[in-house]
Formats: C-alpha cells, structure tokens, sequence
C-alpha cells in the first residue's frame, strides 16, 4: 500500500522561489512516487500560488486560525496532489513570501507561519476525513511549529503520527519574542526547553527539531558539522543529543527543469559527447553580459549575494581572476555592500566583469550552459544546487569544502585527474588567498583542454538524480510507519 505524506514548507516550484528549498520541495512529489509514496504539499497561499491552483476545492474553513479566517483549498501541483492555505489576512500581500519589497521580514511572520504549521498539524491529525496521512513532514523553520502542534496539541481523538524536520538552512532558525505564546494555542506544557521555548523566546526550528521523530538534513557533511558551534549555531547541543535520529540526505537535481539536452531557455542544447556546442551559449553570454569574447575562462555566478555565500570574499578576489586572464558574469541579489564592491569592480574591469542584479531563472539557465566554470565560495551550504546544475551543464564547479559541496565535487587533485574522476575544484576556507588559489587552478586547468573535457564529462555524467535520495526518504517514512 501507497504511503501518504503531508509535506509542509514555505515555498516550492513553480509557484513560487527565493532559493533552493523551493527547488527540493517542489520536486520531492515525483522523486517519492517511484518509490510507493504519495506526496502532498502544503504551502501558504500567496496570490501567486493562489492565482496557479485551478479549480481548487475547500477541504476546510477556518473561522479562526491564529486570529485569521481560513480556507484549506485543494488541487494539483503538476501531477501531485496539492493544498493551500487560503488565508488573505495572512498571506494575500504584495511583495515576496517573508517581506515587503523593499526587504523588511513582515512584522507578523510569527502569525503567518504559525498558522501554516497548525493547519499542518490539523490535516496530518485527520481533520479532513477524505485525506489521511501517515507521516508529516516539515522543512525548515516557517513548518518547525507543524510537529510541535502534533506532539502538543494534536486533534482530539487522533493516532499520533510520525513527523520529519529537514533543515535546509540552520541559520535561518525563526525566533520570536515570548509574547507571542498565548496567541500560539499551544498548552503550557508546550513552554519548556523540550518545547518550543528557545533562549526566552520561541524557536520555530527548534520546537520542530525537538518534537519531530527524526530530523534530516540535506547532506552527510553538513549533518556532521551541524555537530559543532560554527555550524549548529546554538543548536548544535539539540543535534548532538538526538544522536542516531539525525540524518542527512543529499538533494537531488529535477531533469525534467535541468538538463542541457533539452532545455528551452538555452540557444543551443547538447550533451556529454557534443560538448563542443556549448561555445555557441559561451558567444550567446558574453553579448549579454558586455563581456570580450574569447577563448579564456568565463567564471560564472549564480547566488544569493551574502555573507553565507561568500560574496565578500569574491568582491576581493575580482582584480585577481580579471589579472590571470579570467572574466567574470554574475547574477544575484542581496547585501547592498557586496552589490557596491562587485559595482566598482567591473567598473574597473568594463569588458571583464559583467553583472546583472535581480532574479532570472532563464537567465540561471544560459549562464550554466555557457559559462566555463561556476564559482560557489561557501562559508557553509548545507546542500547547494548551483553546483550540481553545473556539473549537469558541463559548468565546471570551483567550492568551498564544505557541507554538500563537500559532497558532490570531486576535487582535481592528481590522482582523480589521472583516474579520470575529477568533476570539479575545492578549497579550504573562504579566504582570499584560499579563493584566489582555487581560480588559478581553474585557469591553469582550462588551459589544459584535454584535462578540462574530462573534468566535464565526468561531471555531466555524474548521477544527481533524485533515484537514490528519494529511495533514502521512502526508506525513512517506512521506519517511522514500521512498514520497512
Ligand atoms: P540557497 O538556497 O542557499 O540560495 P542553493 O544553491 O540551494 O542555495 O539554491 C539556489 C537556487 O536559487 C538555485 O536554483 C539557483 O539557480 C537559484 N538562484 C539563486 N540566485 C538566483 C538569481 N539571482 N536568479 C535566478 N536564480 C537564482
Ligand atoms: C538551503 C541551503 C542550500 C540547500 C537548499 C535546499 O537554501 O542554503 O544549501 O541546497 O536549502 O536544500
């Protein structure tokens, strides 16, 4: 029999993104099916996701969800089953998923996703008789209250029922002031340190991380060094103590949106044994960019542009890559001081460093299909997809050793490049010299054109399927159900 799991998150594709979550929540439905399980997804419902659902249904109404009326309206994301949490008081705002447009996180952030995790916690209890589930599922900090009402408050008369917290992002944690806890309807016993409770106020992640049966993150790496202090940013105390309950399973990359053979938004589609077209994507980006056209490496990035991504140490190192004959194209956008430095310096470099500030997805695309080498100087990436787009595109990665870049790069050193195993660069540390040595490695590689085939080749036909993810997760839902 079929298992039925209540996935639960802020965002997931194509209804609406602001980094890779929405990616992986969008496309564990189809990476779950092969595998007996069918996959509902729960999301709050912003205009643009509202507008999306066609022919929703009401499951249910609200009268007062945390204050708020509700309506919990059915459909189809892509071929899986879909449900939103219609609640204009709390969700129909312009501006993106957590704030307003000019950036500033909404004042009832607590509220909104406090509501997402009780209606959660209210569909996975059975509160909809048509639709049972057998495990909850919660990603990230905006779902952390969805097993804490499970375990807490759960419906009247439910069988208490499994849940999963994933961290995406351990430094996004969702903490809020204590005031907040009446609102919340959750019952004293809720207030402790095993609860919700966080430093004398309410951790969202937390009380999800505590309550949950199991917790995962997205890769073996960062399930480690979620471990220590650097990592686990005050909870790694939480982690280490729910010992062999903590699990990490790497992403997976969906074709269907990512491979180069058949992607529409690129100009010309090829595969590993005609790598020799991507110079037509190669011409194509320079135009866009204002770059000189050229044989020369052609650096690609595509990142939020913030600390965590190393953005700051990128803006030093730009002399450098233009200096031993790189050029640079960059999409992004985030902190207004990396926005400057990254500014000045194709400033200084017109011709060499071309930038376009924003979001494009189609943009994303024709920069992994053409640029030479994708750069992603991480402090910490609990997972990471930029650099497997790349390695799926032939964009041979430069990484930071770290969390699933760790993972899924094999570095060049001389034995994988004698083996014929090499995908891609590491390096230690996001320092300047650290970054600046790993790009002359990639200059000095590229210059090698029988080396750098290789290393695309061996990166293009690298796995990162969902096949072996999605059986980790089946596998995880079937411990919990004792169906295994
Ligand atoms: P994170 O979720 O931490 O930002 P990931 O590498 O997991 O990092 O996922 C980032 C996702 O967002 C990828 O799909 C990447 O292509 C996309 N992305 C990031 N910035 C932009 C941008 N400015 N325009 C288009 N896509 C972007
Ligand atoms: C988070 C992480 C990123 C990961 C993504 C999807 O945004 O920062 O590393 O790939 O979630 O799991």
């Amino acid at each position: 029999m079929s298992l039925r799991v209540l996935s639960v998150a802020s965002e997931a594709v194509p209804l609406v993104k602001t980094g890779g979550l929405a990616d992986v929540v969008g496309a564990l439905p189809a990476a779950l099916a092969p595998h007996g399980v069918e996959l509902t997804t729960l999301l709050p419902g912003y205009p643009a996701a509202m507008k999306a659902l066609k022919r929703g249904r009401v499951l249910h109404s609200y009268d007062d969800l945390l204050g708020a009326k509700a309506r919990l309206v059915a459909g189809r994301l892509g071929e899986q089953p879909l449900i939103l949490l219609d609640a204009p008081g709390l969700f129909a705002r312009d501006g993106g998923p957590y704030g307003d447009a000019g950036g500033n996180d909404w004042p009832d952030n607590w509220r909104r996703f406090a509501a997402l995790g009780r209606a959660a916690a209210d569909l996975a209890g059975g509160l909809v008789p048509a639709r049972k589930f057998d495990v909850l599922h919660a990603h990230d900090w905006q779902a952390g209250l969805a097993p804490a009402y499970l375990r807490f408050a759960p419906q009247p008369g439910s069988t208490p029922l499994p849940s999963v917290m994933t961290i995406h992002n351990m430094a996004f944690q969702g903490f809020f002031g204590r005031e907040h806890f009446p609102a919340l309807g959750l019952p004293r016993a809720a207030w402790s340190m095993t609860g919700v409770e966080y430093h004398g106020g309410i951790g969202f992640l937390k009380a999800g991380m505590e309550a949950a049966s199991l917790i995962t993150t997205v890769s073996p790496t960062y399930a480690k060094e979620i471990r220590s202090p650097e990592f686990g940013m005050g909870l790694e105390g939480l982690i280490v103590s729910r010992g062999d309950r903590v699990r990490g399973i790497v992403n997976g990359i969906d074709p269907a949106d990512w491979n180069p053979a058949s992607d529409p938004h690129i100009p010309a589609t090829y595969t590993a044994s005609s790598i020799a077209r991507r110079t037509a994507n190669k011409r194509a980006l320079e135009a866009e960019f204002g770059l000189e056209p050229g044989d020369g490496p052609l650096f690609i990035v595509v990142s939020r542009l913030t600390w965590q991504k190393g953005m700051d140490v990128l803006v030093e190192v730009l002399d450098h890559l233009v200096g031993i004959g790189g050029r640079l194209a960059l999409l992004g956008s985030g902190d207004a001081a990396i926005v400057a430095g990254l500014t000045a310096g194709a400033v200084r470099h017109p011709g060499r460093i071309g930038l376009k500030f924003g979001y494009d997805e189609a943009l994303s695309h024709r920069m992994q299909a053409g640029g030479d080498a994708i750069l992603v100087p991480s402090r910490f990436e609990p997972c990471g997809l930029t650099q497997m787009y790349g390695l799926a595109y032939g964009c041979v990665p430069v990484v930071a050793r770290t969390g699933g870049l760790a993972d899924t790069v094999i570095d060049a050193n001389l034995a994988a490049v004698s083996a014929g195993a090499a995908t891609g660069i590491q390096f230690n540390g996001v320092t300047y010299p650290a970054l600046a040595d790993a790009i002359s490695r990639a200059v000095a590689l590229h210059a090698q054109p029988a080396i750098w085939r290789a290393m695309q080749r061996a990166g293009m036909k690298a796995d990162f399927s969902w096949a072996s993810s999605g059986r980790a997760y089946a596998d995880l839902y079937r411990e919990l159900t004792g169906t295994s």
